[in-house]
């Protein structure tokens, strides 16, 4: 049964598309830490329609996972139509297309942010994509940036012009392509395009805590809220994002629970790539879940000279319990 847009945009929590970090088994702890909606890293169309550069193994997704999107790049409308077939015989519950990617690999095709510089090549790709989803009920979206650079604004005309095209909810991160991740990510433009749109909008850019949630929301009434580096090292965010809808405060999570997330992680990380790869691919993970603790630096390095699963999560599990409060503030234990 096809999901509605009202279910993937209605007060939703979306774990952003991170390129290296939101795999299959990070997408499962997300969604086990109470994340709504998750979407695939960006995949190329070529890559999927040539079976490519790894392309199909990044589409695919457990079914807990769903709601679940996959994420396409490209700028022929052509091979997007061929592509978004292949794509959809992993029956994802949506279709996201990336036209916000600021990296030159991509956008030296034409790709990914490029296509706010092309919007008529935008606008054929979201309709013949529309045209394959519409019969079959299969919602789609369309994420981007607040324009090229500084003097080329154009996220209120894009947005509007992706409605037109078929577009059924848009993702804005309200930086330029220009200002890759610096500054500060203009939430002003989520406000503006949210009153002149009638799609739901989904604001994304530098939520990091809950109240950054709270502010983005009542700032620009956005419909849905989308996090990807606040979640970094942190997925148990999502948990205490949704302890907040259900009971209105903001729980600390405790040092064990953070634990029994990073164990499940290893775990999945395991079965789906086998320990040797796991152990590599969660150097990366190990990065942002000791980042900013004390003693942090001296076990990421630690980790990323060993291979021993046990001993890697011993580390992990004594650095998090010396980051716990005395019992007494005097000191005393
Ligand atoms: C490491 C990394 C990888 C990313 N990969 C993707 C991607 O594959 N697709 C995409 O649309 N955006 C990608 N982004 C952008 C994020 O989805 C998001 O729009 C951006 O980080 C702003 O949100 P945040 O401040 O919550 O991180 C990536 C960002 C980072 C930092």
């Amino acid at each position: 049964m096809s999901i509605t847009i009202e279910e993937l945009t209605k007060n939703k929590v979306w774990l952003a598309p991170l390129a290296g970090i939101t795999d299959n088994p990070y997408r499962t702890i997300c969604k086990e830490c109470g994340a709504d909606v998750v979407v695939s890293e960006m995949i190329s169309v070529d890559g999927l329609l040539y079976n490519r550069d790894r392309s199909l193994e990044y589409a695919q997704f457990e079914d807990q996972q769903r709601p679940f999107g996959i994420q396409l790049f490209g700028s022929d409308p052509k091979v997007f139509k061929k592509a978004v077939k292949v794509a959809l015989t992993l029956k994802p519950d949506f279709i996201d297309i990336n036209m916000g990617c600021p990296v030159k690999k991509v956008i030296k095709r034409g790709a990914g942010s490029a296509l706010m510089t092309t919007p008529d090549i935008a606008f054929a790709i979201v309709s013949e994509t529309k045209n394959i989803l519409s019969p079959l009920n299969i919602p789609l979206s369309v994420k981007f940036r607040s324009g090229w650079d500084i003097n080329s604004i154009n996220s209120l005309e894009f947005g509007q012009q992706m409605q037109k095209a078929g577009a059924d909810m848009i993702c804005l991160h309200p930086r330029t392509r220009g200002q890759m991740f610096s500054g500060k990510s203009n939430w002003e433009l989520i406000a503006e395009l949210k009153k002149e749109i009638d799609i739901p909008v989904i604001g994304n850019g530098d939520i990091i805590t809950i109240d950054d949630m709270i502010t983005m929301y009542k700032q620009t009434g956005c419909d849905s809220v989308m996090i990807g580096r606040g979640i970094m090292g942190k997925p148990w965010l999502f948990t205490q994002i949704q302890d907040y809808f259900s009971s209105g405060k903001i729980r600390q999570i405790t040092t064990e629970e953070k634990l029994e997330i990073i164990r499940r992680h290893m775990e999945l990380m395991i079965f789906h790539k086998g320990e040797k790869q796991a152990v590599y691919e969660m150097r990366t993970h190990f990065s942002h879940y000791t980042k900013g603790l004390r003693g942090g630096a001296m076990v990421r390095n630690k980790i990323n000279k060993l291979h021993d699963v046990d001993k890697i999560l011993l580390l992990v599990e004594k650095l998090y319990k010396t980051q716990e409060e005395p019992k007494e503030k005097d000191g005393r234990p």
